[in-house]
């Protein structure tokens, strides 16, 4: 298990985007860390959900650092236009790009750079990547939807990952993406993960608050 603080990130994705500013303003008041952005353009995943222009739109509603997962092809492009908004901006391993340069701009920036690694590929594929990110997010969901089942098997991954960390005597998050709720939530604080993506689960849940607070103790309620 991780000693590493516990970020809850609440996925906008799972947010009524009519009323997005409302419900930014909403999971930032219920206690979120980071609000997680899914940027998604219909090549990459089958599915397309907001760019950068929404994603200004939600750095107006809070003052808390906002953590965007590009699941596009071409990252490398597209990647100025979240620079001066974005806290974090992260990169799939299979997006057709020079991976280890996306890294080293998101830095040159000023922001955390993030790697992840969708459920088919194999994780082995980041070790070139070593030193070069500051977050390792592996996917708990095959990306393109919210509200899908979380994969157990994902958690060698985060094993694996949270291993070379150790190995490697580097420095970055875990982050998980998919199906998060208090019990898998529980399972990936277990397996190594701390940054923990949350769409339905915060979104959906009667009391907003008291669901973060509930994924933020999950390490502790089992
Ligand atoms: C999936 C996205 C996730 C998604 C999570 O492609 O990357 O961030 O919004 O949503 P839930 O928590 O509903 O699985
Ligand atoms: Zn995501």
């Amino acid at each position: 298990m991780s000693s590493r603080k516990i970020i809850i990130a609440p996925s906008i994705l799972a947010g009524d985007f009519a009323r997005v500013g409302e419900e930014v303003e909403s999971v930032t008041a219920a206690g979120a860390d980071w609000i997680h952005c899914d940027v998604m353009d219909g090549h990459f995943v089958d599915n397309i959900s907001f760019g950068s222009a929404f994603v200004e739109g939600v750095s107006r509603h809070t003052k808390l650092p906002l953590d965007v997962h590009l699941m596009i092809t071409r990252p490398d492009h597209y990647l100025p236009r979240y620079l001066s908004v974005a806290s974090s901006i992260t990169s799939h391993v299979e997006a057709g790009h020079d991976v280890a340069d996306t890294l080293r701009r998101v830095r040159e920036a000023g922001c955390q750079a993030g790697l992840a690694v969708s459920p088919p590929t194999d994780i082995a594929r980041i070790e070139p990547y070593f030193g070069l990110f500051d977050i390792l997010l592996i996917m708990t969901v095959n990306p393109g939807f919210g509200g899908q089942p979380f994969l157990p098997e994902m958690m060698e991954k985060v094993r694996f990952g949270d291993m070379l960390r150790t190995k490697h005597g580097l420095d970055f998050e875990i982050e998980v993406d998919g199906g998060i709720n208090v019990e898998t939530a529980r399972t990936s604080i277990e397996a190594g993960a701390n940054l923990l993506v949350a769409g339905t689960s915060v979104f959906r849940a009667a009391d907003r608050a008291i669901e973060i607070e509930k994924l933020r103790c999950a390490a502790q309620s089992g």
